[in-house]
């Protein structure tokens, strides 16, 4: 199993993904950039609504009408930009280059086809000769998930608990040797012991087999345990990136830090934990113009209402915020410690 070509990486540019509404056509995703560095692992996370899933969809040109992509490019090695590839390209980049386990992906299997049935159909539709090995390596993949995999192939939906389904979506999308793979909500509703036991599995396997992953989360402890990077989004834009434990030491956007403070178990004192005050925005009441958290924001200063606030970068984290600048804006820039600055 063990791949001999690196693992690829991302590079998203200026990506918008808009869609059709009574009100017009309305961005959920917009002007983001951000990179996957190859064989690492990125979390996304952000509140409901804040463009998460449409963001992943991207990375397959996957998103579906009323929505479509309306600007940018994803750029991912050995593929080209997926934005510009179509038809037969696309459909053979899904599955082969690019491993996707869909939010609710419990609920996403076949009721009416065992899951070796759907391997094999999987198989087929990629013009995989030898279906008996492929039948293996989904076996194979099981048992390493702490499955009984023989058992699990003969098994149709139903007979599987939500943790088991989803182990089953995450080796469909290991099945056929995607080096880059995007999970969107892999442990959402399931309890805290299956949850921690994906996590494991996810960092494991991302290991073994070389991998560039993306973890699509709302939930802060997630990507604690596993992102090596992390973007945190509101609204439709990344408003912070950085490494993972210096976001969460030291969080430098006003809502990166108001969704930590917002967490029992990292802050580690129930009585610190303060809900963000306010409701995340829905597509038609994200502003058109100044920053998308000004209206929750503690640090709302007048320069906050119009353009985009200026993405302040330092040495292998950035920030989009007006606050953030003049905070340490005088402050000499840290050289990047990573190798992976974004300048
Ligand atoms: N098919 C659609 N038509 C219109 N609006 C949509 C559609 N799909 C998503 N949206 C809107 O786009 C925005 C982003 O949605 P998206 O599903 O990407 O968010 P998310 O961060 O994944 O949320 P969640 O955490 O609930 O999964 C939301 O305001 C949502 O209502
Ligand atoms: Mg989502």
């Amino acid at each position: 199993m063990a791949p001999e070509q690196s693992p690829p990486g991302v590079r998203i540019r200026g990506l918008t993904v808009a869609y059709r509404t009574p009100a017009g056509e309305l961005p959920a995703v917009c002007g983001v950039d951000l990179d996957l560095a190859p064989g690492t692992i990125t979390g996304v996370v952000g509140e409901s609504g804040s463009g998460k899933s449409t963001l992943a969809l991207s990375l397959l040109n996957a998103v579906q009408p009323p929505g479509r992509i309306a600007a940018g490019s994803v750029e991912i090695d050995g593929l080209g930009d997926v934005v510009a590839l179509g038809g037969e390209g696309l459909r053979r980049a899904r599955g082969r280059h690019v491993g996707y386990v869909f939010q609710a992906a419990q609920n996403s299997l076949n009721p009416l086809k065992t899951v070796g049935k759907q391997v094999l159909d999987l198989g087929r539709s990629h013009g995989v000769a030898d279906l008996r090995g492929l039948l293996a390596d989904a076996r194979g993949l099981l048992d390493r998930m702490g499955l009984d995999g023989a058992r699990v192939l003969d098994s149709y939906q139903h007979e599987l608990s939500g943790g088991m389904r989803q182990r089953v979506g995450i080796m469909l999308a290991l099945v056929l040797n995607a080096r880059l793979v995007v999970l969107d909500e892999p442990t959402t509703a399931l309890d805290m012991i299956t949850q921690a036991t994906i996590l494991r599995i996810v960092r494991e396997v991302h290991a073994e087999r070389g991998l560039t992953t993306l973890v699509i989360t709302h939930d802060l402890g997630v990507v604690a345990e596993v992102a090596d990077r992390l973007a945190v989004m509101y609204g439709g834009r990344i408003v912070e990136q950085g490494p993972t434990r210096q976001v969460l030491a030291e969080p430098r956007h006003p809502y990166t830090r108001g969704l930590l403070r917002a967490i029992p178990r990292l802050v580690g004192d129930i009585a610190e934990a303060r809900a963000l005050p306010g409701r995340p925005p829905t597509l038609a009441d994200i502003p058109a113009d100044g920053c998308v958290f000004r209206e929750r924001c503690p640090l709302r200063m007048d320069a906050c209402e119009t353009g985009s606030p200026p993405v302040v970068t330092r040495g292998s984290r950035s920030a989009a915020c007006h606050a953030v600048r003049d905070d340490e804006g005088d402050r000499p820039a840290v050289a990047a410690t990573t190798g992976e600055d974004q300048s």
